[in-house]
This record gives structure tokens, sequence and C-alpha cells, in this order.
């Protein structure tokens, strides 16, 4: 055991053409406080460390013509040839769907790798020979992969024993407890504009409440995300 009881950290790597990027959101709240802690270990690589000539170009117009750019093979292989023994993820909007499973997955793997693609693409044979997963955020086209990297780093350090602090509370959120959306929940005041908690909420009761918090999960869960009950 080392001290601060995180004996195998997860390590993480970004390989990106924007390194600032990850500046601020890696040193606030529980991810900046899980570095601190040993927990977890993020190394950002700068894809352009291993760009090609005096501008260290990384993108190429692709074979075939069309329009944009493609980042080129070369650097990319240099940027993961030593990240072999890592888990090499690829954001792209091409890729699966990120969802909690991969997450829990990933969280136990002591070593991963981010490759945050930009312009239209990246050469498919880096796809092919050089990465694990290739992940989407959701059915949207961002700029680049990076925010969908931040994203999964989140994703992964709250699920590290120990990073946040009521273990309960990363187990009972959404897609954790029983497949359903969370209940709404309040907090003080009661009353706020003559917006009114639920009654049932302060009457003490709590079988009532726990039925009260099933039903609404259902209910949200139908308004909502109806793919969530299909059973297949
Ligand atoms: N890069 C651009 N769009 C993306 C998305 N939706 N998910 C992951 N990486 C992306």
């Amino acid at each position: 055991m080392t001290q601060g009881g995180y004996p195998v950290p997860v390590d993480i790597s970004i390989i990106t053409i924007f390194p600032e990027f990850f500046a601020s959101p890696l040193q606030v709240s529980f991810v900046g406080r899980a570095q601190e802690r040993g927990a977890v270990s993020v190394d950002l690589v700068d894809l352009r460390t291993f760009g090609k000539g005096v501008h260290r170009q990384v993108d190429d117009a692709p074979f075939g013509g069309g329009a944009g750019m493609v980042m080129m093979i070369e650097p990319l292989a240099q940027a993961l040839d030593p990240l072999e023994h890592t888990h090499r993820i690829l954001l792209t909007p091409a890729g699966k769907p990120l969802d909690q499973s991969m997450l829990d997955r990933w969280s136990q793997m002591p070593a991963l790798t981010l490759v945050c693609g930009r312009y239209e693409g990246v050469d498919e044979r880096i796809a092919d020979h050089y990465i694990d997963e290739e992940v989407s955020l959701g059915d949207f086209v961002l700029l680049g992969g990076e925010a969908a990297a931040l994203a999964i780093i989140e994703g992964v350090v709250r699920l590290i024993p120990g990073v946040v602090g009521n273990p309960e509370s990363t187990e009972t959120e959404s897609f954790r407890h029983d497949g359903l959306l969370e209940e709404p929940q309040y907090t003080r005041p009661a009353e706020f504009r003559g917006m009114k908690v639920p009654e049932v909420l302060l009457s003490g009761d709590h079988g009532k409440i726990a039925e009260w918090r099933a039903e609404q999960r259902r209910q949200r869960t139908r308004d909502r995300r109806p793919d969530l009950l299909r059973e297949d």
C-alpha cells in the first residue's frame, strides 16, 4: 500500500493537438484532487511534437479527393508506439456511443489512452492497427474529440474507489440503480416563490417516500428514455 491508499493508479494519456484545452478542467474538483492523491495520473501528449516538417504538420488531404483534411498515420503511430500496453480509445463521431458500462470497464484498467481526432477524421490504418475501441460521445458532431476525452476522464475518475466521498452516491445515480433514470431531488427551502416541494418528501414516512421515488423513476424513464425500458 502506498501512503495515499492507491497502489495502482489509473494512468491516462491523452493524444491531442490542443493540450491547452485540458489545462483548467484537469485541475478542478475531483479530477484535480484525484491526481493530487495519486489515484489517477494524466499525461498530455502533444501530437504536434510528432508532426512533419517545419510546420509540424499532422494532417493531409484525403486520397480519392473530397473536402477536409485527414489526420496522418505517421505522427499518430509515433505518439501511440510507446502506449501499446494501454487500452487505446479513439474519440470519433463514427464510434460506438459512450455508455456507463464502458466507463465501468475502463475504470478497472491500469492504463488508458484517449486519442482525440480532429478534422474529417484519422487515417483508417490507425483505427485498424493502433486502436482498441472507437467511441463517440453521441449522435452529433463536435470540432474534435477533446470534449469527449474530458467526459470520459470525469466518468472514469468518479468510479475510482475513494475519489468520490460517498460510495452510495455513485451507485444510486442514473443507470446504476435499476437501469432507470434518477428521481427528482429537492432541498431547503420547502417553498420558494410559491414553488413547493412534493408533500410526501416532508412526511417523514420512509415507506411512502421510497414508493414515490420508485414511481418517479419509472415515469421519468417512460417520458424521457423509453428506449431504456425496452427488453431485447
Ligand atoms: N469528435 C467529433 N465529434 C465527436 C463525437 N460526437 N464524439 C467523439 N468524438 C468526436
